[in-house]
């Protein structure tokens, strides 16, 4: 693409701020306007990067931003995707609504013929999903999902390990992600069916595609199993940490978790009770994975480990050897959010190699998010933008296969059988 770039952003919170901010960062002028139901947390976001801060609000896409251009807090704001569409000159939108809107935001840019750079998951129901598949399998411009991991340096080492033959040919993974900051899921507007679908969509997609993408194979059929044992209950809805009389009594209140746990205290717009009554979703899933070639893959998400407790990752097996990956090589954080130690490590044990050789490799990714991916995503969507060659493509093909692999997990769940993915490729 030659054309200068005019991005706009289409539900302006953490991601969608977090990403107006890297763009603006690595390609300074480049975002024009931007839509929301409500401007807040966009202010509050660049606000505190003005300030020479960076608000809670930021979350997992907050960055190092201190020579933004005073403008951007005063860029065109609206509240009707269409009427934004009208009035500013936009050839790029960034997509990131709460997931339930996906789809609809999908379809007003196909009609404008924009690029797209869409959040995951791509929709939460089968009808939308393969929709968006439809509209968007050829679309001519670019558009992507972001899978904010592939990006992550340790992401891309673990791929080109498996690709380049290091463990040999394929034989199985067996992959967890226990979340030591689950209970945010559980704090916000992500725990209900209605918003999120499933965490399988919120949570488990990631996984799925970092799978899909390190073995370079099609996933066939899916079973899973998942309940919800931890989150929800009969509390009211409307309940925070802070208005609470068991605030310093509550195992899961924010207060005494930082108390006791020194885990970080969460933005105010996720402090809402995690026993409240309209939580519907599961909080745990364990789920198998059958891949072409007969690959077999194991995955396990749960949402409640504690704050030193939580794993990413697993063991890809090979007929040469096992690689094992884990996204929380070392991890310590304080209290106040300031992470001391972050690094992504790999292990490499081979058949024929001697007893005392391993390969082992560290990826430091401290002071930056998603293990180091999100600002290497955020230039590749530049690189593609502009016509440049990128290796993290974040295609649509990828969120579309991992989306169906999410919904055919939450279908096995729900009817107790094995789900074929019946992909549409
Ligand atoms: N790739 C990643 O690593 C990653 C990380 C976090 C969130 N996400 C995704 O980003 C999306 C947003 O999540 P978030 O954490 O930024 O949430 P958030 O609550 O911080 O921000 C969402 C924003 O969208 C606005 N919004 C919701 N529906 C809208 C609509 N129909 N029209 C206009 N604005 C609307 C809300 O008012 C809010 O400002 C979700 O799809 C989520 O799955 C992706």
């Amino acid at each position: 693409m030659s054309e200068k770039l005019k991005i706009a952003c289409i539900g302006a919170g953490c991601s969608g701020t977090g990403q107006i901010t890297l763009l603006e960062k690595y390609s300074p002028g480049s975002v024009v306007a931007f839509c929301d139901v409500s401007r807040s947390l966009f202010d509050k976001i660049i606000n505190s990067y003005m300030d020479g801060s960076s608000a809670k609000e930021a979350g997992d896409f907050k960055t190092y931003a201190t020579s933004l251009r005073k403008e951007l807090k005063d860029i065109p704001f609206y509240t009707d995707p269409e009427e934004m569409f009208t009035n500013e000159n936009i050839n790029t939108v960034i997509i990131a609504t709460y997931c339930r809107s996906h789809y609809e935001m999908v379809e007003k840019c196909v009609k404008r013929k924009m690029n797209i750079l869409l959040e995951k998951p791509l929709a939460i129901s089968e009808k939308d999903v393969e929709n968006c598949w439809k509209l968007l399998k050829n679309y001519p411009k670019v558009a992507t999902v972001n899978f904010t991991m592939r990006g992550a340096p340790v992401s891309r080492a673990a791929k080109k390990h498996v690709q380049g033959g290091t463990i040999g040919r394929m034989v199985s993974v067996q992959y967890v992600n226990n979340v030591h900051y689950g209970d945010n899921y559980f704090r916000g507007w992500m725990r209900t069916r209605e918003k999120i679908g499933n965490l399988f969509l919120q949570k488990a997609t990631h996984d799925f595609d970092i799978i899909n993408s390190i073995i370079g194979l099609k996933p066939i059929s899916i079973a899973a199993f998942g309940s919800r044992l931890v989150y929800g209950g009969n509390m009211p809805n409307d309940l925070t940490c802070n208005d609470c009389d068991r605030k310093w009594t509550c195992p899961m209140s924010i207060y005494k978790l930082e108390l006791e746990a020194g885990k970080p205290l969460p933005g105010k717009n996720n402090r809402l009770c995690v026993y409240a009554q309209e939580i519907d979703i599961d909080d745990n899933q364990a789920v198998i994975i059958q891949y072409e070639g007969g690959v077999t893959a194991s995955y396990c998400q749960t949402f409640n480990a504690p704050q030193r407790g939580g794993q990413r990752g697993g063991y890809f097996i090979g007929t040469d050897g096992i690689m094992h990956l884990r996204y929380y090589g070392q991890f310590d954080e304080t209290s106040k959010g300031q992470i001391l130690v972050g690094n992504s490590q790999i292990d490499i044990t081979r058949y024929h190699e001697k007893p005392g050789s391993i390969i082992h490799e560290i990826y430091d990714w401290n002071g930056h998010s998603h293990f180091d991916g999100t600002e290497y995503g955020i230039m590749a969507k530049l690189d593609l933008l502009n016509g440049r060659p990128t290796e993290i493509l974040n295609t649509i093909e990828e969120g579309y296969i991992s989306a169906k692999m999410c919904l055919a997990a939450q279908k096995s769940i729900e009817t107790h059988k094995v789900v074929d993915l019946g992909l549409n490729l």
